[in-house]
């Protein structure tokens, strides 16, 4: 819950870590499962500590995508009943617009303009930031994220799940210098990342050892090490050239991998050298976190760029169809494809490309996500209609004045 005078007033997390740990990653079925159950309960608990009631609450942000289709839809679906029912705006948030806006939520954020990295399970991007909603994408990754290889790599030496804080764990007993691994595509120009050659070198390596019966701990220690200096590295000298390339001395760093300390050791010395500074966001809000969500909706907000859109729905038999979705708006007042990313949004927005073209965030490659696919009419709306009964039963029980529904719910 974050006050646009005061701050942050509470925020909570139900970790799924140990639900899906036994999978050894994350179970999309099980994981929209346990939302269903852990987001109400969640909602009035930041509620009730920060002691404010409903009608005090201006808008309602969630996480539009990208991510799992099934969780996206059970916190789109209860966003916006909540908001029907409060009578207030749902925001549907970017994910990556989340992460990284998220260092601002600390006690000396960053001004703009900056260059970000931001680093998840799903995406290395490098990205020029001049103000809320003004993003162009410098470079990402052509195949694995960074995440994704901390995760992949862990996961071959029998690590648990997330790989991230493993590998970093293990590399502080690692011999630096036992084994050397390559810093992908940094003897070309450009901004552009490619980590899956690292994970399938770390693959060859550890089997290489279980061949010649080294498949000790200090082994694993040793290959974390490796692993994780020339992540670093690599993502080190494309954050230099990415500064560089925008004539800047300002890097924000953001997503899950951003909480890595020895990435942060280096971005800081090379920043020191540059007389720059680099900003990041406490560890609980590296990785996913509702309260970075909030801070980029209310951020929309402020910047009149919210979405509100006015879903009117029908009840039959239990199951809500949708009946009528006003046409979305941009910034600018038009039709645009962004609100593909409103999770119950609909594929029929226009998309027109000389509006596209205009509008940054609109046009780069964060918005390239699989998010508008997943959730389109087609492909996942019974999924969405399903989901979304209960939950307006849910917004009745937290309606003050329930809104008036056909009964049949
Ligand atoms: O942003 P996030 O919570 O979820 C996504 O949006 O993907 O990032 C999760 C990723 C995982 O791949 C995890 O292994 C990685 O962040 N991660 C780390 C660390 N903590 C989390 N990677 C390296 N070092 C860490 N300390
Ligand atoms: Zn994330």
């Amino acid at each position: 819950l974050y006050d646009s005078e005061r701050g942050l007033l509470a925020d909570a997390l139900f970790s799924q870590i140990d639900l899906h740990r036994a999978y050894g990653g994350v179970v999309p079925e099980l994981a929209s499962r346990d939302h269903v159950k852990r987001m109400l309960p969640l909602i009035r608990q930041v509620l009730a500590e920060a002691d404010c009631v409903p009608t005090e609450i201006d808008a309602i942000a969630y996480t539009a995508g990208p991510g799992l289709v099934g969780a996206l839809l059970v916190g789109a679906s209860c966003a916006q009943a909540l908001a029907f029912a409060w009578g207030i705006p749902a925001l549907g948030v970017h994910h990556m617009e989340g992460h990284l806006l998220a260092p601002m939520l600390e006690e000396q954020p960053p001004e703009f303009p900056f260059v970000a990295l931001l680093v998840s399970g799903g995406h290395t991007q490098l990205v020029r930031v001049d103000g809320i909603g003004q993003y162009e994408l410098l470079g990402e990754t052509l195949d694995d994220a960074a995440g994704e290889a901390f995760d992949k790599t862990a996961k071959m030496m029998g690590l648990n799940y997330p790989g991230g804080p493993e590998i970093a764990r293990l590399a502080a007993q690692g011999v630096a210098g036992r084994f050397v691994f390559p810093r992908p595509m940094t003897d070309r120009p450009g901004l552009q990342f490619s980590f899956s050659g690292l994970k399938t070198f770390a693959l060859n390596t550890w089997q290489r050892c279980v061949a010649e019966g080294d498949d000790t701990e200090q082994t694993r220690c040793d290959i974390s090490l490796a692993f994780q200096q020339a992540v670093v590295e690599t993502l080190t000298i494309k954050c230099k050239r990415a500064l560089k390339h925008a004539g800047m001395k300002r890097l924000v760093i953001a997503g899950g991998v951003s909480a890595n300390k020895a990435l942060r050791v280096s971005l800081e010395k090379m920043l020191g050298e540059m007389k720059g500074n680099v900003y990041y966001a406490r560890p609980e809000f590296c990785t996913d976190n509702g309260a970075m969500i909030a801070f980029a909706g209310c951020q929309r907000l402020q910047a009149g760029q919210h979405f509100f859109r006015q879903v009117n729905w029908l009840a039959v038999g239990g199951t809500a169809i949708r009946q009528g979705l006003q046409q979305p708006l941009c910034p600018q007042n038009q039709p645009c494809r962004l609100q593909g990313l409103q999770a119950l949004g609909s594929q029929t927005a226009g998309q027109p490309a000389a509006h596209a073209n205009q509008c940054n965030l609109h046009n780069s490659s964060l918005h390239r996500c699989k998010i508008s696919s997943a959730v389109s009419p087609h492909s996942s709306g019974r999924r969405s209609t399903t989901s979304t009964a209960p939950l307006w039963a849910a917004a009745w029980a937290f309606s003050a004045k329930p809104p008036a529904l056909p009964p049949s719910l």
